[in-house]
This record gives C-alpha cells, structure tokens and sequence, in this order.
C-alpha cells in the first residue's frame, strides 16, 4: 500500500464530499477552494481532505511519502476533453501561407488541411504514431493535463482510421493519464470521395463503424458538422448509427457556421457539444436545462484569428461552460491547458475561478469521466496537481504560457519528469 499526504497546503480547489455534477451560470465562479489544507492518498485513491487544523496527525508512518506544500496549491489535474493529439506531421507551412493572407478554409479547400495530415498519417506506420503521440501527451503531463480525449480523423480510410483507434487503445494501456476514445471518421470528405458523399457516409456507417465496435476502439462519436464538410442531415445519418453502438456523440459543431447542429446534438443526447465560436439564442435555448456540456476551444480562437466563445453569454443563461485545448496540428498546435486558462480569461472574460472549473470538473463532465476525476473528492482518483510557490490561483491564467505546475500526481503515483 502506497500514502501520501500533502500538507500545508495553502489552497485546495475544487474540493467536495462527491462531486459528481457540473457546475453552471454563477456555480462556476465558486472554487470550492479550502485555505491552510491537507490531502491523503491511498493506492490510487483520495482518502481525506480538510483544514490542516482539522487533520489528525500520523499514527502510521509505514510507506507514507509527506508533502509540505506551503505556499503552494492544490488542484485536480486538467481534464482535456476535447483533442487530436494522435498525428502524423505538424503543419507550419499552413501557418506561414496564413499569415500570408490564406485563410483556413481556402487552404482547406485546396486540399490542404484535414486532407494534408490525412495523407501524412496514411503513410506512418502504427508503432512509429503511437510512439510519437505517446512522447506528445506524456508532455502535456507536466503542465498538469491527468486526462484526456483523443479524436481518430486523421485516418478517412477504413485502414487509417482503425490504425488511429488502435493507436490510443495502445496509449489508454501505455499513459498513467485517464484517456477516452472517439471516432470522427466525419472529420472530412477524403479526395476520393469528393464527388461521392452517399459513398463515404455508406463506408463509415457499414464499414468502419462495425469494425470498431467488434474490436471496441471508441467511446463516443463526433461529426464535423460545418458547411464544405458534413450537413445536419449526414450527421444525424451518423448519429443514430453510431448509437446502434452506444456510441455518446461528442460533436464538433458551430466553427464557422450555424447550422442547426447544436439542437440536433442535444437531441442525440450528446455529451459535449465542442467549438461553439457562433452561438446564436435558439442554441442557447437548446441547451438550458439539457445533459449536453457546452465546450469552449480557446486555443483555436487564437491560432485561427476566428471569434471566441461568448462565454458570459452562456453564463449568464446559467449554462455549465468546459473549456479544452482541441490540440492539433492544423487549429491548436498546443495542449498546454494552463495558456487555455489564460486565454478564456483574456478574451472570454471568464474569471481564474471559473476557468479553472471549466477545465476541470466541466471537462470531466464533458468527457464522460466525472464519477471520478475532476475534483478533490473522497474516493476519487488521485490525480492532482502542485503548483509552484504562487501568491494566489490568478497566477496560472494570468503568466500565460509559464508553466506554474511543479508536481503532478496520477493514480497515487508521482510523475517523474
Ligand atoms: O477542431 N474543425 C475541425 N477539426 C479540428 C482541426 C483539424 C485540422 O485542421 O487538422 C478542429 O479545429
Ligand atoms: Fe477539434
């Protein structure tokens, strides 16, 4: 049996007998933050937390690592519920020809894009993507990421896209991070079904979809829903194929574009619907009172120069908000969770706190994981982090891009850099 208590913590954030909801509108700027704290830690698991004046001294010192964490805090890790973390290639010459003047979709349209990093991925072979994504997300660990969702869609061939799965079961077996796993054969329309829709959708409902159920490479589905890519209609198609499955969506809807996908998603029961850069009232409507996550991607506001997420808006229609990284190598080429802090508080206007919430009890919402991580809570995992000495919990979004994570603790275990 392995214990670790950490004590004289000078903050704890998001503590909480059971936490198993989200927190939404107002919730989201409360931290449940406890001043002067302690934490224990049992195997994988978190067995006590309270005020250092209410902690009861060690009776048993038999394999206990002690902590002192004075003048640092204590946080749950970074759920990132949203990425693409499995690729092939970067894509630097589709920044440079951006900065040029191109936007995203021109490249797109030129067979760029999606299309670009698919050939790329259609030519590594499988050991060779999962060694790289496994060296790309063990570095998200020391910036404090404990889980994360990994995208397929880099694939568009029945072959690549079971290659892409097959890669994050191998992480899921490979990383102390928590993972889930979701299908987005809908990513894009390959070349060789550009004038043939009905013919990919067929391939992925008949094909690809029976096959990664047989072999059970994916939680949830996603559809890019987005004019050039996949109509309302086309996801719905997949949508309810995916749910023969049991397949939750996760969508990617809202980018560009309105198109009715919000409501849609929410009928399908989704999870998270993920972008959400447009935001119109109906989606708004849509989404009050409903089981579906709205999902923020900072990240690829940012990198893409496209709008941010109205996220006082949503606050204000007493919405839950998740924020994650969408890393990838087209929109988001960084998971670093903390600068995803950073920018949601720059321009979103969203408070340290409820950046902090969004992107860890939300986003384990958001995620599917939230029965256990996601928050200081007796019997959840422990999956926590140490910052460094800061003078308050402002510090993380407020020096963007400086990693102000020290420790990380997953499943018990400390993380060795
Ligand atoms: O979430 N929008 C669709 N997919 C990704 C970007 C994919 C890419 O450019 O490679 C996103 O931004
Ligand atoms: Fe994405």
């Amino acid at each position: 049996m392995s214990k670790i208590l950490i004590k004289n913590i000078k903050g704890l954030f998001q503590t909480g007998e059971h936490l198993t909801h989200f927190k939404k509108g107002k919730e989201m700027d409360n931290g449940d933050l406890i001043n002067n704290a302690f934490l224990a830690i049992e195997d994988d698991e978190i067995i006590a937390f309270g005020k250092m004046e209410d902690w009861g001294g060690i009776t048993d010192w038999r394999d206990l690592e002690v902590i002192d964490a004075e003048g640092k805090y204590v946080l749950p890790t970074f759920c990132d519920s949203h990425t693409h973390a499995v690729f092939a290639a970067t894509r630097e010459e589709e920044f440079e020809d951006r900065i040029k003047g191109l936007s995203y979709e021109e490249i797109a349209l030129k067979g760029g894009g999606i299309l670009n990093s698919a050939a790329r991925l259609q030519e590594m072979d499988e050991d060779t993507l999962f060694e790289e994504a496994l060296k790309r997300i063990h570095n998200l660990v020391e910036y404090g990421t404990g889980a994360i969702e990994i995208k397929s869609g880099y694939g568009l061939t029945v072959a690549a896209e079971l290659k892409m799965l097959r890669v994050i079961k191998r992480l899921k077996a490979a990383s102390p991070m928590k993972i889930k796993a979701t299908f987005l054969g809908a990513h894009a329309f390959p070349k060789e079904y550009k004038d043939n829709h009905e013919g990919y959708m067929d391939l992925m409902i008949n094909e690809m979809l029976p096959k990664i159920a047989e072999e059970n490479l994916a939680d949830y589905i996603d559809c890019f829903c987005e004019r050039n890519y996949f109509t309302l209609e086309q996801m719905n198609r997949l949508l309810e194929a995916g749910a023969k499955y049991n397949l939750k969506p996760k969508v990617h809807v809202n980018q560009f574009s309105i198109m009715g996908g919000v409501e849609a998603a929410v009928k399908y029961g989704a999870l998270s619907v993920d972008h959400l850069e447009e935001l119109d009232e109906n989606d708004i409507e849509a989404l009050k009172g409903s089981k579906t996550m709205p999902t923020f991607l900072p990240g690829c506001s940012f990198f893409l120069s496209i709008p941010y997420g109205k996220a006082r808006q949503a606050l204000a229609a007493d919405l839950p908000i998740a924020l994650a990284s969408d890393f990838n190598p087209g929109s988001t080429p960084n998971g670093n969770m903390q600068l995803i802090t950073s920018i949601a508080c720059v321009k979103m206007n969203m408070t340290p706190t409820e950046a902090l919430n969004a992107t860890t009890l939300n986003s384990a919402y958001a995620m599917g994981i939230n029965e256990t991580h996601g928050s200081i809570s007796i019997g959840k995992k422990a999956n926590i982090m140490i910052t460094k000495p800061i003078s308050s919990l402002a510090r993380i979004p407020y020096s963007y891009g400086e990693n102000n994570v020290e420790e990380v603790i997953l499943n018990g275990k400390i993380i060795k850099k």
